[in-house]
């Protein structure tokens, strides 16, 4: 797989660390394009966890260039916190290259995540409060602040000045909100700017170089596709594009220069905040789900809702990431379950249909159908290949597959790195 893409088919929260991680042992470059540190990737190595938030899960392996692209918002210091725990760990993090075009995150942007979701009450997104659609409104709106500008310091204090003076104004007379201190700002971001210029790089040559040299690269998507700006569930969505697509755009390469789409997906569904979830199962089936698939998140330890496996969601984001192989992942965490329930389709104002709706209003009066599968009491987690599994938790898989149209590669039994089949 010289590039391959890395996507969450659901609502992020898949486990794609997991299958970055493995790729990486083979590539020279790992790419992560999109969001922020709303996103939270684990990797278990041996006895060890990484909790990763903007960090490419691939720094983790000596060979790998971690590339943090243009289309990454960046917290600067939760880029240093990072940087600074895996040099006490003993990773190289010299490796690291930052695009200088990324969009940072400034202390306006946390302040008006909270001041947002606050003014919109009962309607709230649920956000992970990290500043990420601020970020990402200023960024549109013409009003961001980039990594080439944070690490020229007389650059930084004339563009914090000028946003700060509009912000400032907004954060008074709207939302009753109290002013920041520019100076501060600039003291505190002084001190990040000297920690990650070093990074610094024209990220988009260094990939097509690469790419041109036919390295090996993954690029990581972080969330998931249904929380996509344009294709997700909105307005219950973050304000990245997580999808394959977001890949070159993120990045400053072509839809060409890409091989490989892997999707992964967990096999059931969760979700992090508000919005429509067609199988959320809520009372103690949930809660099994939940704790046996230790389901909170990564970066705001909030408990994630629980439900089925959707078919007719993730045959959608295949579709829309034109994903080439799936990887299933979790599948431990459903032994012991009599029977499974797989959503094969929408019952919508009395039609029914297996056509992903694009309007949130009628996703929400959708009432999924279901297909019943016989569960596998067995441990799955010393599985390596197909065929140490239950016969039921095989034809539980080519089923998904089957309605998802696409091949596995794939499947996660436990997340040591070790616990996984893989289809060649
Ligand atoms: P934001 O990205 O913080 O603006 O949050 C918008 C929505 O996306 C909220 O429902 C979050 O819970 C959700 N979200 C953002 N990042 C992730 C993620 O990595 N996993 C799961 N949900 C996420």
């Amino acid at each position: 797989m010289p590039t391959t893409v890395v996507v969450g088919l659901q609502w992020g929260d898949e486990a794609k660390g997991k299958i970055v991680d493995y790729l990486a042992e083979h590539a020279s470059m790992v790419v992560r394009y999109n969001g922020g540190n709303n996103a939270g990737h684990t990797v278990v190595v041996g006895d060890q966890t990484y909790k990763f938030h903007t960090m490419p899960a691939g720094i983790l392996h000596p060979n790998v260039t971690a590339v943090i692209a243009d289309g990454v918002v960046i917290d600067p210091a939760v880029l240093c916190g990072e940087l600074s725990s895996l040099s006490a760990r003993g990773i190289d993090t010299g490796k690291l290259k930052i695009s200088s075009t990324a969009h940072v995150i400034m202390p306006w942007h946390k302040l008006l995540d909270s001041l947002e979701e606050r003014h919109r009450g009962s309607q709230k997104i649920g956000t992970t409060g990290r500043g990420i659609g601020p970020c990402y409104q200023d960024k549109y709106g013409r009003w961001g602040l980039r990594i080439c500008d944070l690490i020229d310091p007389e650059r930084c204090a004339l563009r914090t000045r000028e946003i700060l003076e509009y912000k400032n104004s907004l954060i008074k007379s709207v939302f009753g909100g109290e002013p920041l201190d520019a100076s501060e700002i600039c003291d505190e971001y002084g001190t990040y700017a000297e920690a990650i210029a070093p990074h610094v790089a024209d990220t988009s040559h260094l990939v097509s170089k690469a790419q041109g040299a036919g390295e090996s690269i993954v690029f990581e998507g972080a969330h998931g596709s249904l929380l996509d700006i344009d294709h997700g569930t909105y307005p219950y969505v973050t304000s990245s594009h997580p999808i394959s697509g977001g890949a070159t755009v993120g990045t400053g390469i072509g839809p060409r220069c890409i091989d490989e789409v892997v999707g992964v997906a967990k096999v059931y569904t969760t979700r992090v905040g508000e919005g429509v979830f067609m199988t959320e199962l809520h009372g103690e089936q949930g809660e099994a789900i939940r704790q046996k698939g230790a389901e909170f998140g990564t970066t705001t330890g909030r408990p994630r809702r629980c439900g089925w496996f959707d078919a007719v969601a993730v045959n959608f984001t295949s579709r829309i990431n034109s994903c080439s192989r799936l990887a299933l992942i979790k599948l431990d965490v459903l032994t012991g379950q009599k029977s499974l329930k797989i959503a094969t389709a929408y019952e919508i104002d009395g039609k029914i249909t297996r056509q992903f709706p694009q309007d949130t209003t009628v996703l929400n009066r959708a009432t999924p159908v279901y297909e019943e599968m016989p569960g596998w009491s067995e441990s799955v987690v010393e599985a390596r290949q197909l065929e140490h599994l239950p016969a039921n938790a095989r034809a539980y898989i080519d089923r998904i597959s089957e309605l998802v149209e696409v091949p596995v590669w794939a499947v996660s039994v436990g997340e040591r790195r070790d616990q996984t089949i893989l289809m060649d």
